[in-house]
């Protein structure tokens, strides 16, 4: 995973000093952990990888203390860490040791959260604290067929729940990039897994301080795209891939997606413009016609979260028809979790940019980064339609004396349509800034960013907020 050559080594010679359970006689250097720090691209990274082939890579109260050196060697130089983990948790023999040792382990990890990156790579099977402390990391990936993560294993399962279930069903990347969101992605073999986690680190910040990294970009940032001015079908109800507009937007189409098979009616990633790291969240008609829901909700509000953590400035596209009605979504908490977004964009304060596309109907609307709750700059492509809701919903209820009537229906319609499914009425009152023409996107959000480069916000001191959560 690091540049050739980069790696140092730190604590090759450290043992566990446990003398029950015939462990005396089973001292291995290094007692299942290889830690240190080396470079990506240049970049400073800290590392540790779980060794399975030493009691399962399980966690000794020496195996803790190697982990904190580097958590805090990371803290101090402010590096991103990278954990790779293949690991059984506490060391069993150990007991209140080994669970000590998890402690400190995940003490650091909060204290690192919001500083550097934490980064997790599931690349075994994986229980108990080798679970617990990548969840509390910015991200888990996993490796498909060989990677699983379970609080419990199969074994412990069947004897508490009766239940028989394979490694694979109870905690495999399927079940976690598809079902939990436990993990924001997998990858198809361990090296293809550590490449793309190389690609991830190019797109993040050091730090919470340093801001993105700035790569060189070949793609100009004034490059006007014909293809987009006809990405929306004029037809309100068919769908178009929202991803194809991204890819479009950001530098080189290098876009790295972030959860992109949990929640799918909402795409989350990071791009670069002009060769700065930007956050992008945007509805994907494609799916649930990008409805926002409780999982999508929850999904975009952790990465908007991660961006504001970390000064990386926002691009949202909203397409969204609303929230999902019905009892499942209610019974789900919707109201809580579309909650969670709502609080994650307003509370944010790095460079918000929000371009709509097509429709922006009732809460969503505002939840969407809009400009009430505080995005810097929102533009609209002619195609949005800003409303409470479509025209047909919305005739339906204040002109339900009407309804038998269907000529006057069909009147009372257009005049909606006509009034508020377009950008104007917004414009008219300043939520948008500008109408813009969708081949224009690139330049236009390339050029607010730019703009916003100094952009100073700070809400007032507090000890924490209360995150519906
Ligand atoms: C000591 C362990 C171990 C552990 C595995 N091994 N886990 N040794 N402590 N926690 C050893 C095994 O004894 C075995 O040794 C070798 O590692 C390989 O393990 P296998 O079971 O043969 O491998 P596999 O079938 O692939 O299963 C891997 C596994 C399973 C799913 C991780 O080993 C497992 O369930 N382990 C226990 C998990 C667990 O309950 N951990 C404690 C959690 S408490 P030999 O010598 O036979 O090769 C915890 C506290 C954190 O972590 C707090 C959370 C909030």
């Amino acid at each position: 995973m690091l540049d050739t050559g980069s790696f140092e080594e730190f604590d090759m010679f450290v043992q566990h000093r446990c003398d029950d359970f015939g462990m005396e006689k089973s001292k291995v250097p290094g007692d299942g952990v290889i830690t240190g720090w080396g470079t990506v691209n240049g970049r400073t990274v800290c590392v540790f990888a779980k060794d399975f082939t030493v009691f399962g890579g399980s966690l000794s109260e020496a195996h803790a203390q190697k982990m904190v050196k580097i958590q805090e060697l990371a803290l101090r130089v402010r590096a991103p860490i990278v954990g790779l983990f293949d690991a059984g948790g506490a060391r069993i023999q150990e007991g209140v040791a080994a669970l000590g040792g998890y402690g400190e382990v995940f003490k650091r990890n909060v204290i690192a959260s919001g500083v550097v990156p934490q980064i997790s790579v599931i690349m075994g099977p994986c229980a108990g604290g080798d679970v617990y402390s990548p969840a509390m990391t910015d991200f888990i990936f996993m490796v498909r067929g060989s990677s699983y993560m379970f609080v419990t294993g199969p074994e412990v399962v069947k004897t508490v729940t009766n239940e028989t279930v394979t490694s694979e069903e109870l905690g495999g990347a399927q079940v976690h990039i598809t079902k939990s969101s436990v993990a924001d992605g997998a990858f198809e073999n361990d090296v293809e897994c550590l490449l793309q986690i190389r690609r991830l680190l190019d797109f993040l910040p050091s730090n919470n301080r340093d801001g993105v990294p700035m790569w060189p970009s070949f793609d100009d940032p004034a490059r006007i795209d014909y293809s987009l001015d006809t990405i929306v079908p004029d037809n309100p109800n068919k769908p178009y891939d929202m991803k194809e507009l991204i890819l479009k937007v950001v530098d080189e189409s290098d876009f790295f997606e972030i959860q992109a098979n949990f929640a799918r009616n909402i795409v989350t990633g990071f791009g670069r413009i002009e060769g700065r790291t930007v956050g992008i969240v945007a509805n994907q008609p494609m799916v649930l016609a990008g409805v926002l829901d409780a999982d999508a909700s929850r999904k975009a509000a952790r990465f908007v979260r991660f961006c504001d953590a970390f000064e990386i400035p926002i691009v949202t596209f909203v397409d969204v028809p609303g929230f999902l009605p019905g009892t499942a979504q209610e019974y789900g908490g919707l109201i809580k979790h579309g909650a969670k977004l709502l609080f994650a964009f307003t509370q944010a304060t790095v460079p918000l940019v929000t371009v709509i596309t097509r429709k922006a109907f009732g809460g969503a609307y505002d939840v969407m980064s809009s400009k009430h709750i505080g995005t810097d700059v929102n533009y609209a492509w002619p195609s949005a339609q800003i409303a409470v809701m479509g025209a047909k919903g919305a005739v339906e209820i204040i002109f339900r004396q009407d309804m038998d009537d269907p000529e006057k229906i069909a009147k009372r319609t257009e005049e909606y349509e006509q009034r508020f499914l377009s950008p104007f009425v917004a414009a008219e009152r300043g939520y948008i800034d500008e109408v813009i023409m969708p081949h224009a996107t690139r330049h236009r959000v390339a050029r607010a960013l730019a703009m916003l480069r100094t952009k100073k916000l700070e809400q007032p001191p507090k000890k924490h907020d209360n995150l519906p959560l």
